[in-house]
């Protein structure tokens, strides 16, 4: 280890009044965070403190102009006891692009995987062990000036703290394929995590959800016909045999760490996987042919979750035979079993902690 971490340990830790068979996603916390701070040149104060409150100045950049990224990653415990996290330097490396997008410093790889080891060390007895469980981390990093003046801030603060959680699906989706909002265009932000991708959304999504759809499938900016991802995953199709994806060529969308492991992981099987537009239109005709036969969201919070409905300009597209999909029942399986460690790990995904 070449970081120093000072480390305050909780006096008392809240895990015995978590109930690990009943976690609602996101609403429990682990007992501590790890906190870095940007002085406007480098990155001090790599510290490990109990989970709570910070206090902030009312004028921080980061609420009145949104520079503030973040990151989801999953922790996860072997049957051996050890601790291990999936590709987590494809996290570190995406947290960065969108820094460069939005203005704001780089994280040097140590204070990020070295403040994330040791906050996985501190906090392992929250890392939960049953099927389809696992401790959420979210790194996150947002300006600090307070300065009420339109410009990049000089500080920042960079901290990670965890969540354990279930699968956030657990039902088959239905999706609303939207035709009048949008969630990026070209030359925007659509491919960096930063915080107003999601606070855009948040309106058509509820009115979506108020419809009876739990996500909103987002078509490109400029003709509303291409499928780009859900507000929470990469979307797949198969369409006869084959696998589609939207290619992420337009930076529209996120890079899913998820999305280019179901790529690798099916090409090795021999499934042919195309990175392409995909209209919408294309999308009905399969389905009307009958060649549409599985979609799915993927991503390290939903894992693979099957999309068993789209909704398209009064039209609902009900996909059938859900619990025959092949591809998407060997994928979901593949994943849970390679990070957790029950599967061999054959692309070195995995990273062991210890
Ligand atoms: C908008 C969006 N797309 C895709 C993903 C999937 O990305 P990943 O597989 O890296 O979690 C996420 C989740 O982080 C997301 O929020």
């Amino acid at each position: 280890m070449t970081l120093e971490i000072a480390v305050e340990k909780a006096q008392n830790s809240r895990i015995d009044q978590v109930d690990f068979n009943n976690i609602q996603f996101g609403k429990i916390f682990s007992d501590h965070q790890f906190i870095a701070e940007y002085d406007g040149e480098k990155w001090t104060k790599t510290r490990i403190v109990p989970y709570g409150n910070i206090s902030l100045s009312p004028a921080i950049s980061a609420i009145h102009y949104g520079q503030a990224i973040f990151e989801g990653m999953k922790a996860y415990k072997t049957a051996e006891g050890g601790i291990q996290l999936f590709r987590p330097q494809d996290n570190w490396k995406r947290l960065n692009r969108s820094a460069t997008r939005m203005g704001m410093p780089e994280i040097p790889e140590e204070v990020f995987m070295e403040g994330l080891e040791e906050l996985l060390r501190v906090d392992e007895a929250w890392i939960p062990t049953t099927k389809g469980s696992a401790l959420y981390l979210r790194p996150f990093m947002f300006a600090t000036d307070d300065f009420i003046g339109v410009r990049p801030s000089d500080t920042y603060k960079f901290i990670i703290f965890s969540c354990p959680v279930n699968a956030y699906y657990n039902q088959p989706l239905k999706v609303k394929a939207e035709t009048e909002y949008i969630r990026a265009a070209e030359g925007g932000v659509g491919s960096a995590k930063c915080a107003g991708n999601y606070g855009a959304v948040m309106h058509p999504t509820r009115e979506a959800q108020r419809q009876g759809f739990n996500q909103i499938l987002w078509l490109d900016s400029k003709e509303h016909k291409f499928l780009e991802e859900t507000g929470t995953t990469n979307i797949f199709v198969r369409i006869g045999d084959k696998l589609v994806t939207p290619s992420t060529d337009k930076h529209t969308i996120l890079e899913g760490i998820t999305r280019d492991s179901l790529i690798q992981l099916s090409r090795s099987w021999g499934i042919e996987v195309e990175e392409r537009d995909i209209s919408i239109d294309e999308l009905v005709e399969a389905f009307d042919k009958g060649e549409l036969k599985e979609m799915f969201g993927a991503g390290t919070a939903a894992t693979v979750a099957q999309i068993e409905l789209v909704h398209y300009q009064g039209k609902d597209m009900q996909l059938t035979n859900l619990d025959q999909w092949e591809y998407y029942t060997r994928l979901k399986n593949a994943m849970e079993g390679i990070k957790t460690g029950s599967e061999a790990d054959p692309f070195n995904w995995v990273h062991k902690v210890y």
